[in-house]
């Protein structure tokens, strides 16, 4: 199980985040406020790291997820490596004191100073997406005169069974290099005197909950890597099988991490073969939850619209994948109701809920948008000229603000007149 349940629950009709009440750090930080479970985050990369046990691996958060200094702090002292995509991430990664040599480096445009940034930084490898990055890696690795070890990451035109916006191991998707063109670039490849083949790559989306897709894309990428092997690339030994791990929002059932490994067990023989995975929302997903104060009800025509602090601008999954976000009231009250839930921001697509059944509420109330610990602040912007939100780490019965709420200041001061 991997739910918020877990981790957020109530007491005496008050709901906790471990053992601190909700309305504690709303009243102390003001709303909204995204709190996060410490506990949450350690026990899922636990998880993740024991089920692959039988095998030399890493695991490498992916930041994007939920890229917060101090968690990226936290991940790291328990043992984390990271899954980065940007040179600001591997600034991040490296602000928070991870071992260069347990950064992997993917995304499809990488630029010539992120490149020379991640050599220079010197990461354990780069997952790359085409041959003219593989090109334009060598050409940078040659001037610096540095070796670059690389993955090439392989689209294996698998369905993955999630929401379209977020597959990427289709033929029609941007990502990774086809079966067909693979044996090409590894031809080229093999002139290049600057890059290192050491393995591959293949990450096939995200919010996956079935077993099948990722076991097809791994034997696909084993026939390769075997393949390629054969071919006297004998360095190709570490398979990146990406992130994409499904939790449970509503009352569906997230990824069985147990079959999950079990299918990895039978279908990784070879010890030689060094594991990694990138696990983002499965480490920070369940950890999260964003706190808004209801400003007013408004009684509509045919609708009730209870209207929040934050929206779309602060957690936008809801209005961009149709995502279902569990909404819990911080402090119960009597009886049900069916509402929209929506936020202050001058578009329709500002909700979080439509047409929801939650708890009965009151002007003034806090309400709890939970699994938001994934892609929430990290997506969330400052349209409408709201500033970010604050951020605070739970630590059993302890908390600290980990990200202070932004001010008005903030919004313009960097803007030049
Ligand atoms: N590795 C690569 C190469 C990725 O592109 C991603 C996510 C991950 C790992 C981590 O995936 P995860 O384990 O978190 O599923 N904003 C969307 C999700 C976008 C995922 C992008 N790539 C959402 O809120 O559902």
């Amino acid at each position: 199980m991997n739910s918020y349940r877990e981790y957020f629950t109530y007491r005496n009709g008050t709901l906790y985040c471990e053992d601190v009440p909700l309305e504690a750090i709303a009243k102390e930080y003001g709303t909204p406020v995204y709190v996060y479970s410490s506990k949450c985050f350690i026990d899922k990369f636990t998880q993740l790291d024991d089920a692959l046990s039988k095998h030399p691996h890493l695991v490498c958060y992916s930041v994007k997820s939920n890229s917060n200094l101090n968690i990226l702090r936290m991940m790291q002292s328990a043992g984390c490596g990271m899954d980065v995509v940007s040179g600001g991430e591997i600034y991040r990664a490296i602000a928070a004191g991870v071992d260069p040599k347990k950064i992997v480096y993917a995304g499809v445009g990488k630029t010539s100073s992120e490149i020379e940034l991640a050599l220079a930084t010197g990461i354990r490898m780069f997952n790359c997406e085409s041959l003219p990055e593989i090109e334009r890696i060598n050409a940078i690795a040659q001037n610096m005169n540095k070796i670059a070890s690389i993955a090439i990451r392989v689209n294996p035109d698998v369905e993955a069974h999630t929401h379209h916006y977020i597959t990427t191991g289709k033929k029609e998707n941007k990502f990774g290099v086809s079966l067909q063109l693979l044996p090409d670039i590894t031809d080229v490849l093999q002139k290049l005197t600057h890059v290192k083949l050491t393995g591959l790559h293949v990450h096939i989306g995200s919010q996956i909950t079935e077993v099948e897709p990722f076991e097809e894309a791994c034997r696909r990428a084993l026939e390769v890597m075997k393949a390629l092997r054969a071919k006297g690339m004998d360095e190709c030994t570490t398979l990146n099988l990406g992130g994409g791990f499904g939790i449970e929002y509503n009352d569906e059932d997230g990824l069985d991490i147990a079959k999950w490994a079990a299918s990895i067990d039978n279908t990784i023989k070879d010890k030689d073969i060094f594991l990694i995975i990138e696990p983002g929302r499965y480490i920070s997903g369940s950890s999260g939850a964003l706190v808004t104060q209801v400003q007013y009800k408004k009684k509509a025509d045919i609708k009730t619209f209870v209207i929040v602090d934050t929206g779309m601008h602060h957690l936008i999954r809801p209005t961009l994948y149709q995502a279902y976000q569990h909404i819990a009231n911080v402090t119960l009250r009597e009886g049900k109701e069916i509402v929209d839930v929506v936020g202050p921001i001058c578009e329709s697509g500002d909700f979080f809920a439509k047409d929801r059944e939650i708890s009965y509420t009151e002007q003034g109330d806090y309400l709890a948008v939970l699994s938001a610990g994934a892609y929430g602040m990290a997506m969330a912007s400052r349209y409408n000229s709201h500033p970010l939100p604050a951020e605070v780490l739970v630590e059993g019965d302890r908390y600290r603000l980990i990200r202070s709420r932004e001010t008005y200041e903030d919004l313009i001061a960097r803007e030049r007149v």
